[in-house]
């Protein structure tokens, strides 16, 4: 077996997996779905599954991983075999480098079109086309998500740009890019925020966020919060769990858990804060909420002082925050191809890679009303969006949901509790109560939410837009 790399300390790991955890799903994913979900009570659900489903879980993976040193797939193996269930919860693992192949091709889609902003911005087009709100949203919309030939360019490069930072490997391409700029994004998001504050949106945006009206509430948006949750912590699918398998034993699970969870909460809620308070003040009609990020937070960065430095710089963040997940993505399939199947990480990464990017064309050319494949409903969800909004519902109100939930059982019925507790307090301090309420959360609360909302939808069905 080759050697396995390792973070360079606890802060590596942190940066590494908030790197995962932070990226379109707090910048894209989560202003869009608060918006369709009508705000306030969706948000709330939300914290509640990060702090009662999501920090739980977190750990569980990271301690999986740690405990193991492996892959998902050989993870489960090897602390599955003389337990309940034995090799059986391989396919757990399994199913989690799925659900990474699947996500990782449209997401890079997504990724693209931040490439595609930044091209516009070298080519002097961006500034004047974020003047004009009508301009830009017919560009993006009309002229950009229709054009096949563009959509698979962006989604390939930035496939190609994933595979080049997994191949050389744990700290060389991670661990580095992580450490500059999402401090950086933050501080813009921060400065934004602060913007954001003195506009006259910004107390409509906050009673929209965080005044629940529990009338808004639906089967289908509790699955989607909760869906929401696993998505933007990276859970369900073994990246944190395959990070952690690089994690050092004198760092602590706790502690980064917790950091990592807070971190990412935050960026989803400041990106909201941001996108709303504009929104409002400028009485925006958002009709596709899908694409918030990309025409109505332009038009308004490029008002500020310095405004195209601000714009172009924004998006050159977001690609890297993109960046830092696409590798998380990339880093679980290819761990379980170099541990399980043998290969080199190069000839893991480039096949790898190699097939999710053409997997991944079925997504980029499922807009538009015109695209090849836009009229492809799988399970049969009403959508406009195709393939690509079919594998992100399928993905991430399903297979993380899933994969948490089998996860937390593992580690709450499975594992000897006294090896639960000894790779939790291991670069710890000895855990009193709060490792009972862990194990409870992991025995009981976890697994009976996930399931009667995963019960509830599918029994008692659930209405889609
Ligand atoms: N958490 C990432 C985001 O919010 C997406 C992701 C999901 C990454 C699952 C890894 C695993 O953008």
């Amino acid at each position: 077996m080759q050697q396995r790399g390792q973070w360079s300390g606890r802060l590596g790991f942190i940066l590494a997996a908030a790197g995962s955890a932070i990226g379109l799903g707090n910048l894209w994913k989560f202003p869009y779905m608060t918006h369709h979900n009508e705000g306030g009570a969706f948000v709330l659900v939300y914290i509640g599954a990060v702090l009662l489903v999501g920090l739980p879980i977190m750990a569980a993976e990271v301690l999986l991983g740690r405990r193991a040193r492996r892959n998902p797939v050989g993870t489960f193996l090897a602390l599955g075999e003389g337990r309940p269930g034995g090799k059986v919860w391989g396919g757990l693992g399994f199913l989690g480098v799925s659900a990474g192949f699947i996500i990782l091709s449209y997401y890079s889609v997504v990724a693209g079109w931040t490439l595609h902003y930044i091209v516009l911005a070298i080519q002097g087009k961006l500034a004047s086309l974020a003047m004009d709100p009508s301009a830009l949203s017919t560009h993006f919309s009309e002229g950009f998500l229709a054009d096949g030939t563009q959509q698979v360019s962006y989604h390939l490069v930035f496939m190609a740009a994933t595979v080049g930072a997994v191949y050389f490997g744990v700290k060389g391409g991670i661990e580095r890019v992580a450490k500059v700029l999402m401090p950086l994004l933050f501080a813009i998001l921060l400065f934004l925020v602060i913007y954001s504050a003195t506009t006259d949106g910004f107390s409509p945006a906050m009673k929209f966020l965080f005044r629940p009206n529990f009338g808004d509430l639906t089967t289908s948006s509790i699955l989607e919060a909760v869906g929401q949750a696993f998505f933007s912590l990276s859970l369900g699918m073994g990246a944190m769990l395959t990070y952690g398998s690089y994690m050092r034993k004198d760092s602590s699970i706790p502690r980064s858990v917790v950091e990592i969870c807070f971190l990412d909460s935050l960026m989803g809620i400041l990106a909201c804060v941001i996108m709303f308070s504009i929104i409002f003040t400028f009485d925006l009609e958002v009709s596709q909420s899908a694409t918030i990020l990309f025409t109505t937070l332009p038009t308004v960065l490029i008002q500020l002082p310095l405004g195209s430095f601000v714009l172009t710089l924004f998006f050159v963040l977001v690609a890297f925050a993109a960046l830092t997940s696409t590798v998380s993505l990339m880093e679980v399939v290819s761990s379980y191809a170099i541990d399980e199947l043998g290969w080199t990480r190069q000839r893991a990464t480039l096949t790898m890679g190699g097939v999710i990017a053409v997997f991944g064309v079925l997504s980029a050319l499922s807009f538009g009303a015109n695209a090849t494949l836009s009229g492809v409903n799988l399970f049969g969800k009403e959508s406009s969006l195709g393939v690509f909004s079919s594998l992100d519902y399928l993905a991430a109100n399903w297979l993380l949901p899933l994969g948490g939930l089998l996860i937390a059982l593992f580690v709450g019925w499975i594992m000897s509790p006294g090896d639960v507790r000894e790779e939790l307090e291991e670069g710890h301090r000895p855990l009193g109560r709060q490792f009972g309420f862990l194990r409870f959360t992991l025995r009981f609360v976890a697994p009976i939410a996930v399931g009667a909302i995963l019960f509830s939808v599918i029994f008692l069905g659930a209405e889609y837009q």
